[in-house]
């Protein structure tokens, strides 16, 4: 799978993932910037924040009751349609190419 994030000031990442790799994770592995990831994937830091694009939002697994909550502690503003946690995204059969923004903010 692929991940495309998006930044505020322009430019591109567009990195492979394995499968059953999450958004943030691929994002720390590859030094992606702008995503912090400090809970390590637990959705209980809301610091791996992204907008995902549309085209792909049908495709996302249900928002859970933790990461619900987290979304509403996000630094950068939420979007009620884009906004997920990097974490909880995760890449493989069902989601082989997703594209995000990354907030100008994490923290
Ligand atoms: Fe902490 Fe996603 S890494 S909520």
């Amino acid at each position: 799978p692929k991940v495309i994030f998006h930044h505020d000031n322009g430019e591109t990442d567009v990195v492979e993932s394995p499968d059953g790799t999450s958004v943030m994770k691929v994002a720390l592995q590859n030094a992606v910037a702008g995503i912090v990831g400090e809970c390590g994937g637990q959705a209980m830091c809301a610091t791996c924040h992204v907008y995902v694009r549309d085209g792909y939002l049908d495709r996302l697994p249900e928002i859970s009751e933790d990461e619900e909550e987290m979304l509403e502690c996000t630094a950068a503003s939420r979007d009620e349609t884009h906004s997920r946690l990097g974490c909880q995204v995760v890449l493989g059969p069902d989601l082989e190419e997703v594209e995000v923004d990354v907030p100008g903010s994490q923290i």
